[in-house]
């Protein structure tokens, strides 16, 4: 049995086509299906975050959800961890999957290496270089505890033979989120979530997140007067994480007439949303990476990235906040050339992880 470990956003928009995939052996001209368990450990937990993804993506119901919640680092990683070894142990997994870089992500795979569980990581070799990222900590262990490693980006294959990663357990084998993003891509009707949320011809997409963007008061209340001399220049729809909430509502991010607030957006709204953005101004890892394939210009509130490829091959380039609005002005008035798409990124990449994990348990 192969278990699919997910908790957080993200991971349910990469975990969809790898799961279809090997749910589908036979049609892919393979043998018998192996038997796949989904557990949700709970991270995230609202409607908007969870359930949204699970009905519009073609997930299966998770057949548990251990319910762990919020809470800071140490706390959510351990009881995650207290909870996937009772099941582990219950169910020996001959494979434990694991997908991106959030707490779920390094609990399942710190709990299933010392069960003895080999470990299969997508996304593994991302790297921000910025250990204050929190995601950076757990790329980096959980690609030392991984026995199949599936990367997206061919660099990502360089910063594991230098971390002294076997690369022969490296798969090059493509984005599994642009999988989901092409396999959607005749629902996202950009007219309809413009009339929703009565939007104009012309608007931007905000999304923050990072806790380096939305922890500190101070910052955010830096981020929130550009984003007011954004909406100066061209209206922004922002749908709200709920990590920064509360600081930049406080900051009173709502008080001016051409920003609007939404609740987080299900998968195909918010794609058509961006699809028909004149920018998008981020600190998502996702969205830096459904920019380059859409041609949106994509403006990261980062000092780094851990997908350098979405500036080179995409419409991506990090930003500084004294800079955001100089950029967006920018992006308002230049044409997105001509972009070579990243290599393998072809909605293929279900298939190619399926086949790999086929091989590993046939054999
Ligand atoms: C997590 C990931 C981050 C990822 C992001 C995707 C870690 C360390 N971070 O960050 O890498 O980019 O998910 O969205 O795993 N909350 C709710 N409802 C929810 C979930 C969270 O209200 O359904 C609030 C809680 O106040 C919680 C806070 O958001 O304390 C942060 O949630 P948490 O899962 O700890 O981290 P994220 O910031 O969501
Ligand atoms: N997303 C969404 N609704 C939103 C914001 C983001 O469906 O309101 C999607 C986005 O398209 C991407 C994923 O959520 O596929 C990324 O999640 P997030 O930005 O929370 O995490 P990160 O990628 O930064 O880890």
């Amino acid at each position: 049995m192969i278990a699919h470990v997910l908790g957080a956003r993200p991971n349910f928009v990469k975990a969809a086509p790898v799961i279809a995939a090997l749910s589908d052996r036979r049609r892919r001209g393979g043998g018998p299906e192996h038997e796949q368990r989904v557990i949700h450990t709970g991270q995230h937990y609202d409607e908007r975050m969870s359930e949204v993804f699970f009905r519009e993506l073609g997930l299966p119901e998770p057949d548990v959800n251990l319910g762990v919640g919020s809470g800071s680092h140490a706390a959510q990683t351990a009881a995650i961890m207290i909870a996937l070894e009772k099941e582990f142990i219950e169910r020996s997994p001959e494979l434990v999957i694991v997908y991106g870089d959030v707490n779920s992500t390094i609990a399942a795979a710190l709990v299933a290496a010392k069960l003895h569980i080999p470990v299969a990581h997508v996304e593994a070799g991302l790297r921000s270089f910025d250990m204050t990222m929190p995601e950076e900590v757990n790329r980096r262990l959980v690609d030392q505890l991984s026995d199949l490693l599936f990367v997206t980006s061919p660099e990502a294959i360089g910063h594991l033979a230098a971390e002294g990663v076997d690369v022969g357990r490296v798969h090059f084998v493509g984005n599994p989120m642009i999988d989901t993003l092409l396999s959607h891509i005749d629902s996202f009707d950009t007219e309809a979530v413009r009339a929703a949320h009565g939007l104009p011809a012309r608007y931007i997409v905000a999304t923050l997140h990072r806790p380096a963007n939305v922890d500190d008061p101070e910052v955010a209340a830096g981020l929130v007067k550009r984003l007011h001399e954004i909406a100066d220049l061209a209206d922004i729809v922002m749908p709200v994480h709920p990590r920064g909430r509360k600081v930049l509502t406080e900051a009173g991010l709502d008080d001016h007439p051409r920003v609007t607030l939404l609740e987080p957006l299900g998968y195909v709204d918010f794609i058509a949303a961006v699809r028909g953005a004149v920018a998008v101004v981020t600190d998502s890892g996702g969205v830096q990476e459904e920019t380059t394939i859409l041609g949106v210009p994509c403006l990261t509130v980062r000092p780094n990235t851990e997908r350098p490829i979405t500036i080179t091959h995409g419409t991506n380039r990090l930003v500084t906040a004294e800079g955001l609005v100089a950029a967006v002005e920018q992006a308002l008035v230049s044409v997105t050339g001509e972009r070579e798409v990243p290599p393998l990124w072809d909605g293929m990449a279900g298939p190619r992880i399926a086949r790999v994990v086929e091989e590993r348990l046939d054999g």
